[in-house]
């Protein structure tokens, strides 16, 4: 099938100063004709980005996706950019992994809740009028939301586990397990919420609207995402396990999944899917019975429009 046409060359992609989200800016820069905008919380970690491509092709602006405040200030900096200009796509790949203690944001949200999905739902909000006719809007998800997948369980995650938009949102899932087990929860459940989130807004979308994807990029040891970690937990992270995991299923590396992800930001891959949940190798993967449930996804987009609105 042939890609949709772009009307635009705009990408924007959160994240994009470490693991996939920084091989992905590497692939859609590629493309001579491709101009990327990203959000970084910390100007100190983009200097690999920077590399990649000047100030002509590249923006790099400030994002804190755990504060609504930074988050609604972003969506003003990349309206003002595109300068009436609209975005070919969004990759919402931002993410981070919080093991220790709950941690609320000065919002009063679960930090993983917040950083990992609710700052994105946000976004995605503000910029719907900005996004071009047909933008795939990806959002990174992840195994760890399903209980049955093998992979994901010997890491410890046992599903994600949605309680109520409300409670979901303060990170108070099972009070009476582990802080550690509480930890891996919240950022399953974060996934949960983006996958639930893609059905919502694929069903919510008017016709001819942006397109709304979940994106599985598989297990890929030695990103960024193991920084909350012990120290030997992240050793194992970098050295250990990249080499072990091409022994398990469900693994992959940040640059094979990279080229998947541009793949269909780009509209080579899926050029007119929407409510899909993809893997890596460009399959579309069943996600868990619990992410199908039309009444939590109807719950949590009305909770997200009311933050939204709010702000
Ligand atoms: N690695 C895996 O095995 C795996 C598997 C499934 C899904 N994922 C998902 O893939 C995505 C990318 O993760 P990765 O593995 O590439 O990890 P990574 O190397 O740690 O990259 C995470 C990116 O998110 C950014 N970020 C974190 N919190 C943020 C915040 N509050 N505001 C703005 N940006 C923030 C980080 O920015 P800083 O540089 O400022 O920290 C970094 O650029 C995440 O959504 C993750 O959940 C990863």
């Amino acid at each position: 099938m042939e890609p949709m046409p772009m009307s635009s060359s705009h990408h924007l992609v959160t994240g994009a100063t470490s693991g996939i989200g920084l091989e992905l800016a590497a692939r859609l820069l590629a493309d001579p004709a491709s101009r990327l905008v990203v959000g970084a919380r910390r100007p100190e970690a983009a200097a690999a980005l920077r590399a990649l491509a000047g100030p002509d092709r590249l923006a790099i602006l400030p994002l804190d996706l755990a504060s609504l405040a930074s988050t609604a200030a972003f969506a003003e900096l990349v309206r003002s950019h595109l300068a009436g200009g609209a975005l070919a796509s969004f990759a919402a790949n931002a993410g981070l992994q919080i093991t220790g203690p709950c941690r609320l944001t000065a919002d009063g949200y679960e930090e993983t809740f917040q950083a990992n999905f609710l700052g994105h739902a946000v976004l995605i909000e503000r910029l719907l009028p900005h996004l071009a006719p047909g933008a795939p809007v990806v959002l990174t998800a992840s195994g760890t939301h399903d209980p049955t997948i093998r992979t994901a369980r010997m890491f410890g995650f046992r599903g994600g586990l949605f309680v109520g938009a409300d409670r979901t949102a303060k990170g108070d899932l099972d009070s009476a397990a582990p802080p550690k087990q509480q930890g891996m929860d919240r950022y399953a459940t974060s996934k949960l919420c983006a996958i639930l989130h893609v059905y919502a807004l694929a069903r919510r979308a008017a016709a001819g609207g942006p397109r709304f994807i979940a994106f599985d990029p598989g297990l890929m040891p030695g990103t960024g995402l193991a920084r909350e970690r012990s120290g030997l937990e992240r050793w194992a992270w970098s050295n250990v396990l990249p080499v072990l995991a091409r022994a398990m299923p469900g693994t992959s590396t940040a640059r094979y999944s990279a080229t998947a992800y541009a793949d269909i930001l780009t509209g080579r891959a899926f050029p007119r899917g929407t409510g899909l949940h993809v893997d890596y190798k460009l399959a579309e993967a069943p996600s868990s019975p619990d992410s199908r449930r039309e009444d939590w996804q109807d719950e949590l987009l009305r909770f997200v429009e009311r933050v939204a609105l709010e702000r």
